[in-house]
């Protein structure tokens, strides 16, 4: 299953914008995946035949990703659009993965943003979010910021998610292993939208998403080496990056008002023993 993951650049004013033409190869679709623009913008598009996608043309270790999109207009029911799925460039029962999913819907009704993480192979980490705009209507940014010591997703800007390194103890977290960017729009009738109870209308289609401002500022590596000692855009200042007071007052209201999943409050789940996840009972920020 392919996701998304996105990153939005910009924050310190310093990072250039990203060029598709260079940075991204269209990896399926059938020609469905185009870039556009002189490589300033992406569409992807999904028909009845196949959907579309783009992974980024280097393996990271650690970044921050900024992507700009605006997704499927009206009846988006049964689509999957996403960005930063870093799907590990391992695969195998060890992989790790960051999630960003936008599950479409019928038409008036909103989007759902689906969230993960899978750390050395264990994921059933969802929460899932409520945007507090259309999606559809115009660009927006999203933002995976990934340093050793945290994961952090970001819409415009505000946190609404923070996976902390807990390993020792004894969370799991990916730190030993490259990611790829990777970007798809595919049809997901069987589950994504009410639960799979409403299904792709294919009438309306060919359904179309759209990328811009692609932005990496992360630790390349390349086929001879695997250490993290260049960057392809940026000051870095992801490396070391947390949350500050404005940050912490964002990711606190997104957890409380626009947050409608948490996998840490679904009893049912993860019933005892062995229970919740270990994080689920540590900090939230
Ligand atoms: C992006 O890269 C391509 C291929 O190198 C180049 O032709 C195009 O002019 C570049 N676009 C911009 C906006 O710089
Ligand atoms: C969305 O639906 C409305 C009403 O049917 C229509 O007027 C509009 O053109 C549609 N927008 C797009 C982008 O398809
Ligand atoms: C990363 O660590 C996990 C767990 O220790 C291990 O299974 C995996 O092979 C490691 N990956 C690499 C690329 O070293
Ligand atoms: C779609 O809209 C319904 C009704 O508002 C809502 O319950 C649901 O969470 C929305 N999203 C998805 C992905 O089904
Ligand atoms: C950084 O990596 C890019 C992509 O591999 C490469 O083109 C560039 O020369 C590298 N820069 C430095 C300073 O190593």
């Amino acid at each position: 299953m392919l996701k998304l993951l996105v990153a939005v650049a910009f924050l310190f004013g310093v990072a250039a914008a990203g060029n598709f033409s260079k940075d991204v190869t269209i990896n399926w679709g059938n020609g469905n995946g185009k870039i556009l623009d002189g490589g300033k913008t992406v569409s992807l598009n999904l028909d009845k035949s196949t959907g579309s996608g783009f992974e980024s043309n280097y393996e990271f270790l650690y970044g921050r990703f900024d992507v700009q999109m605006k997704l499927v207009p009206n009846n988006s029911a049964g689509t999957v659009t996403t960005f930063l799925d870093p799907q590990m460039a391992s695969q195998g029962n060890s992989h790790d993965e960051i999630d960003l999913e936008f599950l479409g819907n019928a038409s008036g009704q909103p989007y759902t943003l689906h969230t993960n993480i899978f750390a050395k192979g264990v994921g059933n980490r969802e929460q899932q979010f409520r945007l507090w705009f259309d999606p559809t209507v115009a660009f927006h940014t999203y933002t995976i910021i990934w340093n050793s010591q945290r994961i952090i997703i970001l819409v415009d800007n505000r946190p609404i998610r923070v996976f902390n390194n807990n390993e020792a103890k004894g969370v799991a977290f990916p730190n030993n292993q490259t990611m790829k960017v990777y970007a798809s729009l595919w049809n997901a009738d069987d589950w994504a939208t009410q639960g799979g109870q409403v299904k792709t209308d294919w009438s309306k289609a060919p359904f179309t998403a759209y990328y811009r401002n692609y932005n990496a500022d992360g630790c390349v590596v390349s086929a001879s080496g695997n250490s993290c000692t260049n960057s392809t855009a940026g000051n870095q200042a992801w490396k070391t990056q947390g949350l500050d007071a404005n940050g912490r007052k964002w990711i606190r209201w997104a957890q409380d008002k626009q947050m409608i999943y948490n996998y840490c409050t679904d009893a049912k789940r993860f019933p005892k023993p062995p229970g919740f996840p270990k994080e689920c009972g540590l900090p939230r920020f």
